[in-house]
């Protein structure tokens, strides 16, 4: 491992921030860099940091620059620190600051919010690689095993992205926050991540794919949202670290998209016509609908808490600070002050749900949360059009956001799919149709076998449409033994 700690900085580590000028962040992150490749060994993709992976690596930020295909191993991949270029003359989009030159160093009214703004999404980063460090074992096949590796060093990256805000602009706090990062653990009793989602167990490549699909795309509404910022280093940051992201979702969306396929497909050939005959589908060697059906609606709800309370004063200061804008906050017609303009939330009123108008400025999550919800049902449609084309009868549906809810309005009540408010008993006897059971759990487990010949797939799955890199079918992704 000496090759790797005794790292040249000026070349290992491609970025676009003068790093090897820049000898108080270096130093920085010398100091850092050992503890993140410990956490990476102990944490990350577990049995496979010796394979060669042929990964995509971001050396610079230009479009030749930021997808270089080559084969590398996991700890030696090149997290770089990549900033997507200053725009000249950029101004504050929106909040009290609009119109103002946007900032090049933190204002010190907002330092403290700035700063947990970064931790928080910082902390989601090595979050989802330890959940999804034993996907490797039980891959469908060397392209999903790369996938997943993929999506595993460019979260680490993303990690890296947050160190380097930190550490450049906050000082010893930033640096404090850096190593705490490296410290919290997925799932842990005591030192938990701090978003919900992000300490549940992915279990089994559904999981995987779901994740994918809904809650990294809830990481794209955030980065959107901190894209805005008008502390200009944060707003480049997310705006480069956007393009990977992208595909993170395609990762989920296709991934659901070949399940559902084959799915179809041996419905089709066994000449079974519905699709709630589940043990006949299950027969088959593949998931039933109905059960993709339950994981949606358990990560979707899940996914809908990480937007917060719909109504919030945080959410509200960080807009009005001009910290965290709204979705595609440059194309949307107002005055991006929002100081006496409303927003429709969905409220319980009297033990009712009902839409009731609040100041549009405590209603921002609640605005990014419903730029999600429709986001999300622009994948489903493309998912509904793979059923509808092999003739299966059957559609997906985004449960109402009252159902499976922890966090905001509908914390405290139970409600169906539909939106139907439920007691206690009729909640408990019928929750198992609607979020997976252990019983689902326990299938899905059976059909996760590791297949490791290239070009071959599990029996689940369907092949993708084309290769990464424009790869043929049997390309080696991975080469397991190095
Ligand atoms: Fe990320
Ligand atoms: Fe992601």
């Amino acid at each position: 491992m000496s090759d790797i700690v005794n790292v040249d900085y000026s070349t290992r580590i491609p970025n676009n921030v003068s790093l090897t000028e820049d000898r108080q962040v270096l130093r920085a992150l010398e100091r850092w860099h050992p503890g993140y490749i410990d956490w990476w060994m102990q944490m990350g993709p577990q049995g496979f940091q010796e394979s060669l992976v042929y990964l995509r690596t971001a050396v610079s930020v230009d479009p030749k620059g930021w997808a270089k295909f080559d084969y590398v191993k996991m700890p030696e991949y090149r997290w770089g620190i990549l900033l997507a270029p200053q725009e000249e003359g950029r101004k504050i989009p929106f909040g009290r600051h609009y119109g103002e030159p946007a900032w090049q160093e933190v204002p010190g009214e907002y330092r403290a919010m700035l700063r947990r703004l970064m931790v928080i999404q910082g902390d989601t980063e090595p979050a989802s690689v330890e959940q999804q460090r034993h996907l490797g074992k039980t891959a469908p096949s060397l392209y999903d095993m790369r996938n997943v590796f993929q999506v595993n060093v460019e979260e680490g990256r993303h990690l890296w992205a947050m160190v380097y805000l930190l550490q450049k602009y906050f000082g010893r706090d930033g640096r404090e926050e850096a190593e705490q990062l490296l410290q919290r653990r997925s799932g842990d009793a005591d030192k938990p991540r701090m978003l919900g989602a992000f300490n549940e167990a992915t279990p089994d490549w559904l999981s995987f794919h779901m994740f994918t699909f809904f809650t990294d795309r809830d990481g794209k509404m955030q980065l959107e949202s901190l894209a805005q910022s008008g502390f200009d280093p944060l707003s480049r940051t997310c705006r480069f670290m956007l393009t990977e992201e992208a595909h993170h979702m395609f990762v989920g969306e296709t991934g659901i998209g070949r399940t559902i396929q084959r799915t179809c497909e041996a419905m089709k050939a066994a000449g079974i016509e519905d699709p709630y005959e589940i043990n006949k589908v299950r027969d088959l060697g593949v998931i039933d609908l109905p059960t993709m059906q339950k994981k949606l609606n358990l990560h979707y709800s899940l996914s809908l808490d990480l937007f917060g309370s719909e109504v919030s004063t945080n959410a509200a200061n960080a807009f009005n600070g001009s910290l965290k804008g709204r979705f595609q906050e440059t194309k949307i017609d107002d005055d991006h002050r929002l100081e006496s303009s409303t927003y429709p939330v969905l409220k319980l009123v009297d033990g009712e749900i009902k839409r009731v108008d609040e100041p549009a400025l405590t209603a921002i999550n609640m605005r990014l949360r419903d730029d999600y919800t429709a986001d999300c049902q622009r994948g489903l449609d493309r998912w509904n059009k793979i059923i509808d084309r092999i003739g299966v009868n059957f559609r997906f549906q985004l449960p109402h956001v009252a159902f499976h809810r922890q966090i905001g309005e509908f914390r405290d009540i139970k409600a169906s799919p539909s939106g139907e408010l439920l007691d206690d008993a009729a909640w408990n006897g019928q929750k198992e149709n609607w979020l997976p059971s252990k019983d689902d759990g326990d299938f899905i487990q059976s059909l996760m076998r590791q297949v490791v010949e290239p070009g071959k797939f599990a029996n689940w799955i369907a092949p993708p449409r084309v290769g990464i890199d424009n790869k043929p079918g049997d390309f080696e992704y991975v080469k397991l033994a190095a």
